[in-house]
């Protein structure tokens, strides 16, 4: 298992999947490193979803490179009005094989090597190389023991991220008070890490926000980067240059 793992974490940083978030990938020299694992983790509302499918989309319909969204929390129906309304129409991708949603409603310990069973089939037949897990956090649930939930989280990186060679998008949804069986395994493991955040300013103004923790073989931007969500999605704000 150690070596799977091991050969996972070999990935070809010099190689880089484009995410097509405007003002993202210029802080990333240029994308995510190809095959990597990337955690995105943050509270609810914070654009985590949006983040993903934006970049499965972008990929699937400017790239023509195949992408799946594995959900364990929304059905497709509402995710592809959802996903509409901010004018990324997934059906006519769905059709052309470029875009997949893969739900999985029901999770249990036990049920769960089937489920990565059905990943890795769907990866395999329909040649995805973009891949968006939704979420971690609801599959840890479904453990009890610590020690169950990083026996299986070591084995299903080997097997699907090592065994695919996806670029996979991973979610957790954090909380103010955070489980430390629900948060950090995936951080440790992940090759990359950003948070997402809405801060309140002043009275209801709030301000959003994603930072790059950690991202391997990768010189990128620090701190805080201001983000927008509107009608097309997200996007990160560059700051305006003025003359002086
Ligand atoms: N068209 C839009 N214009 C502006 N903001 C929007 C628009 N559509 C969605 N949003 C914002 O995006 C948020 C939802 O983002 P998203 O679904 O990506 O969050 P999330 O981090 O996945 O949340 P959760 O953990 O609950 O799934 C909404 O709560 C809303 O604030
Ligand atoms: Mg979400």
């Amino acid at each position: 298992m150690c070596a799977k793992i091991a050969s996972r974490v070999a990935l070809d940083s010099d190689s880089r999947v484009v995410t097509g978030i405007p003002g993202f990938d210029e802080m990333l020299e240029g994308g995510f490193p190809a095959g990597s694992l990337i955690s995105l983790a943050g509270r609810p509302g914070t654009g985590k979803t949006i983040f993903g499918s934006q970049f499965l989309f972008f990929g699937a319909k400017e790239l023509k490179e195949p992408g799946m969204y594995v959900s364990m929390l929304e059905g497709r129906k509402a995710y592809v009005r959802n996903m509409l309304r901010l004018g990324f129409d997934i059906q006519p991708l769905e059709s052309k094989g470029l875009f997949r949603f893969l739900e999985m409603p029901t999770l249990t310990s036990e049920g769960m090597p089937a489920i990565w069973d059905e990943i890795v089939r769907n990866i395999d037949e329909y040649g995805i190389v973009r891949l968006v897990i939704d979420s971690f956090t609801a599959m840890t649930q479904a453990f009890e023991r610590i020690g169950d939930l990083r026996v299986f989280t070591h084995m299903l990186l080997g097997k699907i991220v090592g065994g695919a060679g996806c670029t996979t998008l991973m979610i957790t949804e954090t909380a103010h008070t955070d489980v430390l069986s629900s948060v950090g395994i995936q951080e440790f493991i992940a090759d990359g890490v950003i948070h997402f955040s809405l801060v309140p300013i002043t009275g209801e103004a709030r301000v959003r926000y994603i930072e790059i923790t950690k991202m391997r073989g990768t010189n990128h931007q620090m701190g805080l980067l201001p983000v927008e969500i509107g009608n097309r999605g997200i996007s990160v704000k560059v700051p305006h240059i003025t003359a002086r």
